[in-house]
């Protein structure tokens, strides 16, 4: 079985969350303006905490679900109302960041990766 925390352990040795928002941000232009006024060294650390979160909640933590039912109102249309399309994008992101940067990163690792991120997507945003 593959170890999301491990992964996620090696991953940010690496510098995952600057990559990532690297990529993120390149990917879209309503991205990059939706992320026009964010202070990134909070927002690195408050992205490893909300994946945490997800890992936690893919094994039936309570304190993950409650993380990402915080951040689902966040997002959501009272918030910062992200369009759900974007939700895939964050995951490709994700998908494509982690297999360049964990080396022991195996097909398995996207598969439960996807797993774990697909159910926090889907209490994020319903409707994707
Ligand atoms: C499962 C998917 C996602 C997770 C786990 C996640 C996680 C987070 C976290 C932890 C925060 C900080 C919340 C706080 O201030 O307490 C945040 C803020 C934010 N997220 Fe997400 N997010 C996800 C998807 C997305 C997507 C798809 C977008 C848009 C492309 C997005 C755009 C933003 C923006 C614009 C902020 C506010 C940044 C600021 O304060 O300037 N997020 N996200």
């Amino acid at each position: 079985m593959v170890d999301l925390a491990a992964s996620f352990r090696r991953l940010r040795e690496r510098g995952f969350a600057a990559r990532f928002y690297s990529e993120l941000l390149s990917a879209d232009p309503r991205i990059k303006q939706l992320f026009q006024n964010t202070d990134f060294n909070r927002q690195r650390e408050l992205f490893e905490h909300g994946v945490l979160m997800a890992i936690d909640n893919a094994r039936g933590g309570a304190l993950g679900g409650l993380a990402l039912r915080r951040l689902a109102v966040l997002h959501g249309p009272t918030g910062l109302a992200i369009p759900t399309d974007l939700f895939a994008v964050w995951l490709i992101t994700f998908l494509k960041v982690g297999a360049a940067l964990d080396p022991e990163w195996t097909p398995d690792h996207r598969e439960a990766w996807k797993a774990a991120l697909d159910e926090a997507i889907s209490c994020m945003a319903p409707r994707v």
